[in-house]
Protein backbone atom coordinates (compact mmCIF):
# COMPACT_ATOMS: atom_id res chain seq x y z
CA UNK A 1 0.00 0.00 0.00
CA UNK A 2 1.91 3.24 -0.91
CA UNK A 3 1.83 5.66 1.63
CA UNK A 4 2.48 9.83 1.50
CA UNK A 5 4.38 9.65 5.13
CA UNK A 6 7.77 10.77 4.84
CA UNK A 7 10.73 8.48 4.80
CA UNK A 8 13.02 8.42 7.70
CA UNK A 9 16.14 6.83 7.99
CA UNK A 10 17.14 5.47 11.61
CA UNK A 11 20.89 4.33 12.01
CA UNK A 12 21.52 1.74 14.34
CA UNK A 13 24.15 2.40 16.31
CA UNK A 14 25.22 -1.01 16.85
CA UNK A 15 26.86 -0.96 13.99
CA UNK A 16 29.19 2.38 14.59
CA UNK A 17 32.32 2.77 16.55
CA UNK A 18 31.74 1.44 20.02
CA UNK A 19 34.65 3.51 21.59
CA UNK A 20 33.03 6.90 19.74
CA UNK A 21 29.33 6.88 20.03
CA UNK A 22 29.16 10.76 20.44
CA UNK A 23 31.07 11.34 17.67
CA UNK A 24 29.36 8.73 15.72
CA UNK A 25 25.78 10.27 16.56
CA UNK A 26 26.84 13.79 15.42
CA UNK A 27 28.20 12.43 12.30
CA UNK A 28 25.32 10.50 11.13
CA UNK A 29 22.85 13.51 12.13
CA UNK A 30 25.20 15.56 10.45
CA UNK A 31 25.32 13.29 7.37
CA UNK A 32 21.06 13.50 7.11
CA UNK A 33 19.60 11.02 9.77
CA UNK A 34 16.98 11.56 10.62
CA UNK A 35 16.66 9.26 13.78
CA UNK A 36 19.60 7.44 15.72
CA UNK A 37 18.02 3.89 16.51
CA UNK A 38 19.84 2.62 19.98
CA UNK A 39 19.49 -1.37 20.52
CA UNK A 40 19.04 -2.41 23.99
CA UNK A 41 20.02 -6.12 24.71
CA UNK A 42 20.34 -7.97 27.69
CA UNK A 43 21.92 -11.37 26.94
CA UNK A 44 18.60 -13.17 27.83
CA UNK A 45 16.00 -12.07 25.62
CA UNK A 46 18.33 -12.18 23.12
CA UNK A 47 21.77 -13.62 22.69
CA UNK A 48 23.84 -10.44 22.63
CA UNK A 49 24.29 -8.11 25.40
CA UNK A 50 24.86 -3.86 24.53
CA UNK A 51 24.38 -1.18 27.00
CA UNK A 52 21.81 0.46 29.52
CA UNK A 53 19.84 3.91 30.51
CA UNK A 54 23.53 5.11 31.43
CA UNK A 55 24.58 5.16 28.00
CA UNK A 56 21.25 6.27 26.31
CA UNK A 57 22.04 9.18 28.99
CA UNK A 58 25.57 9.99 28.26
CA UNK A 59 24.49 9.73 24.32
CA UNK A 60 21.40 12.70 25.05
CA UNK A 61 23.68 15.26 24.32
CA UNK A 62 24.79 14.02 21.28
CA UNK A 63 21.61 13.63 19.35
CA UNK A 64 19.56 16.31 18.34
CA UNK A 65 16.78 14.59 16.99
CA UNK A 66 14.86 11.65 17.71
CA UNK A 67 16.40 8.87 19.87
CA UNK A 68 14.94 6.00 19.17
CA UNK A 69 15.33 3.31 21.75
CA UNK A 70 14.39 -0.34 21.24
CA UNK A 71 14.86 -2.43 23.76
CA UNK A 72 14.89 -6.38 23.50
CA UNK A 73 15.09 -6.84 26.98
CA UNK A 74 12.74 -8.95 29.20
CA UNK A 75 11.50 -8.15 31.86
CA UNK A 76 10.65 -4.98 30.33
CA UNK A 77 8.63 -2.95 32.49
CA UNK A 78 11.40 -1.92 35.09
CA UNK A 79 13.24 -0.59 33.00
CA UNK A 80 10.86 2.04 31.66
CA UNK A 81 11.03 4.59 33.68
CA UNK A 82 14.88 4.45 33.47
CA UNK A 83 15.12 4.65 29.83
CA UNK A 84 12.54 7.53 30.12
CA UNK A 85 14.69 9.67 32.07
CA UNK A 86 17.86 9.10 30.00
CA UNK A 87 16.28 10.94 26.94
CA UNK A 88 14.74 7.91 24.58
CA UNK A 89 12.18 9.93 22.54
CA UNK A 90 10.10 6.55 21.05
CA UNK A 91 10.53 3.72 23.86
CA UNK A 92 9.89 0.23 21.77
CA UNK A 93 9.27 -2.75 23.78
CA UNK A 94 8.91 -6.51 22.19
CA UNK A 95 5.12 -8.11 22.22
CA UNK A 96 7.00 -11.67 23.01
CA UNK A 97 9.14 -9.71 26.20
CA UNK A 98 6.33 -10.67 28.79
CA UNK A 99 2.57 -11.80 29.55
CA UNK A 100 1.67 -8.42 29.50
CA UNK A 101 2.29 -6.03 26.58
CA UNK A 102 -0.79 -4.06 27.08
CA UNK A 103 0.36 -2.74 30.69
CA UNK A 104 3.84 -2.41 29.19
CA UNK A 105 2.51 0.30 26.78
CA UNK A 106 0.38 1.81 29.36
CA UNK A 107 3.44 1.84 31.24
CA UNK A 108 5.73 3.96 28.26
CA UNK A 109 2.99 6.52 27.59
CA UNK A 110 2.39 7.27 30.74
CA UNK A 111 6.35 8.50 31.18
CA UNK A 112 4.81 11.09 28.16
CA UNK A 113 7.15 9.20 25.39
CA UNK A 114 6.19 7.71 22.08
CA UNK A 115 5.02 3.84 22.86
CA UNK A 116 6.57 1.30 20.07
CA UNK A 117 5.68 -1.75 19.99
CA UNK A 118 7.94 -4.36 18.07
CA UNK A 119 7.18 -7.61 16.52
CA UNK A 120 9.56 -10.78 15.65
CA UNK A 121 9.72 -12.44 12.78
CA UNK A 122 8.10 -15.67 13.63
CA UNK A 123 4.37 -13.38 15.72
CA UNK A 124 1.40 -13.18 13.49
CA UNK A 125 -0.08 -9.67 13.63
CA UNK A 126 -2.87 -11.10 15.54
CA UNK A 127 -2.05 -9.53 18.69
CA UNK A 128 -1.29 -6.16 17.28
CA UNK A 129 -4.92 -5.79 16.60
CA UNK A 130 -5.66 -5.22 19.72
CA UNK A 131 -3.29 -3.06 20.34
CA UNK A 132 -3.41 -0.49 17.65
CA UNK A 133 -4.45 2.75 19.34
CA UNK A 134 -1.95 2.42 22.42
CA UNK A 135 1.35 2.17 19.80
CA UNK A 136 3.02 5.32 18.28
CA UNK A 137 5.26 3.07 16.34
CA UNK A 138 5.11 -0.48 15.00
CA UNK A 139 7.89 -2.37 14.52
CA UNK A 140 8.50 -5.56 12.31
CA UNK A 141 11.43 -7.44 12.89
CA UNK A 142 12.80 -8.81 9.52
CA UNK A 143 15.52 -10.52 11.03
CA UNK A 144 15.76 -12.06 14.37
CA UNK A 145 16.69 -9.66 16.68
CA UNK A 146 20.30 -9.77 18.73
CA UNK A 147 22.74 -9.01 15.88
CA UNK A 148 23.70 -6.06 13.39
CA UNK A 149 24.52 -7.62 9.64
CA UNK A 150 21.85 -10.61 8.79
CA UNK A 151 19.94 -11.39 5.76
CA UNK A 152 16.43 -9.44 5.67
CA UNK A 153 13.95 -12.04 5.48
CA UNK A 154 11.47 -11.68 2.81
CA UNK A 155 8.23 -13.30 4.77
CA UNK A 156 7.73 -10.07 6.55
CA UNK A 157 6.58 -7.70 3.72
CA UNK A 158 3.00 -9.47 3.56
CA UNK A 159 3.29 -8.70 7.48
CA UNK A 160 4.14 -4.89 6.42
CA UNK A 161 1.52 -4.78 3.91
CA UNK A 162 -1.42 -6.36 6.29
CA UNK A 163 -0.10 -3.80 9.30
CA UNK A 164 -0.33 -1.12 7.32
CA UNK A 165 -3.41 -1.31 5.65
CA UNK A 166 -4.95 -2.61 9.66
CA UNK A 167 -3.53 0.80 10.54
CA UNK A 168 -6.02 2.81 8.55
CA UNK A 169 -5.49 6.20 8.64
CA UNK A 170 -3.94 6.56 11.97
CA UNK A 171 -0.80 8.28 12.42
CA UNK A 172 1.24 5.42 13.50
CA UNK A 173 4.81 4.96 12.17
CA UNK A 174 5.75 1.38 10.78
CA UNK A 175 9.02 0.69 11.02
CA UNK A 176 11.73 -1.86 9.66
CA UNK A 177 14.71 -3.26 10.92
CA UNK A 178 16.78 -5.76 10.16
CA UNK A 179 18.31 -6.37 6.65
CA UNK A 180 17.91 -3.27 5.34
CA UNK A 181 19.74 -2.16 1.84
CA UNK A 182 19.43 -0.88 -0.94
CA UNK A 183 17.49 -3.78 -2.17
CA UNK A 184 15.29 -3.87 0.07
CA UNK A 185 14.48 -0.79 1.29
CA UNK A 186 11.86 0.00 -1.84
CA UNK A 187 10.28 -3.70 -1.03
CA UNK A 188 9.14 -2.40 2.48
CA UNK A 189 8.96 0.97 1.71
CA UNK A 190 6.17 -0.31 -0.84
CA UNK A 191 4.42 -2.13 1.71
CA UNK A 192 4.16 0.41 3.69
CA UNK A 193 7.08 0.94 5.74
CA UNK A 194 8.14 4.97 6.42
CA UNK A 195 10.82 4.58 8.57
CA UNK A 196 14.06 2.20 8.02
CA UNK A 197 16.36 1.19 10.80
CA UNK A 198 19.67 0.72 9.08
CA UNK A 199 23.21 -0.35 10.88
CA UNK A 200 25.32 -1.93 8.34
CA UNK A 201 24.29 -0.76 5.19
CA UNK A 202 24.46 2.73 6.87
CA UNK A 203 28.14 2.25 8.81
CA UNK A 204 30.11 0.26 6.18
CA UNK A 205 32.75 1.50 4.22
CA UNK A 206 32.65 5.17 6.48
CA UNK A 207 33.68 6.48 10.12
CA UNK A 208 33.89 9.51 12.06
CA UNK A 209 36.91 10.34 9.55
CA UNK A 210 35.11 9.92 6.46
CA UNK A 211 31.31 11.00 7.38
CA UNK A 212 30.38 11.41 3.66
CA UNK A 213 30.47 7.52 3.10
CA UNK A 214 27.36 7.69 5.52
CA UNK A 215 25.83 10.49 4.09
CA UNK A 216 25.90 8.70 0.66
CA UNK A 217 24.88 5.45 2.13
CA UNK A 218 21.80 7.67 3.67
CA UNK A 219 20.80 9.19 0.65
CA UNK A 220 20.84 5.72 -1.35
CA UNK A 221 18.61 4.16 0.92
CA UNK A 222 16.48 6.79 1.27
CA UNK A 223 16.21 7.33 -2.62
CA UNK A 224 15.52 3.63 -3.00
CA UNK A 225 12.83 3.98 -0.44
CA UNK A 226 11.33 6.98 -1.61
CA UNK A 227 10.86 5.80 -5.19
CA UNK A 228 8.69 2.80 -4.15
CA UNK A 229 6.41 5.31 -2.82
CA UNK A 230 6.49 8.01 -5.77
CA UNK A 231 8.16 10.53 -3.39
CA UNK A 232 10.59 13.19 -4.19
CA UNK A 233 13.67 12.09 -2.09
C1 LIG B 1 18.89 -6.33 15.49
C2 LIG B 1 18.80 -4.84 15.75
C3 LIG B 1 18.93 -4.02 14.52
C4 LIG B 1 20.25 -4.20 13.81
C5 LIG B 1 20.08 -3.85 12.38
O1 LIG B 1 18.60 -7.02 16.63
O2 LIG B 1 17.54 -4.53 16.34
O3 LIG B 1 18.65 -2.65 14.77
O4 LIG B 1 21.27 -3.45 14.37
O5 LIG B 1 21.29 -4.10 11.75
P1 LIG B 1 21.42 -4.35 10.18
O6 LIG B 1 20.86 -3.13 9.49
O7 LIG B 1 22.89 -4.51 9.99
O8 LIG B 1 20.63 -5.58 9.86
ZN1 LIG C 1 16.79 -2.37 16.51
Amino acid sequence: MPHNLPIRIAPSILSADFANFGAECRAIEDQGADWVHVDVMDGHFVPNLTFGPAMCAALRPHVRGVMDVHLMIAPVDPWIEAFAAAGADVITAHLEAGPHIHRTLQAIRGTGKKAGLAINPGTGIEPVAHLLDMVDLICVMTVNPGFGGQSFIHSQIDKVRRLRAMLGDRPVHLEIDGGVTVRTAPLVAAAGADVLVAGSAVFSGGSVDRPEVYGDNIRALRQAAAAATSQVA
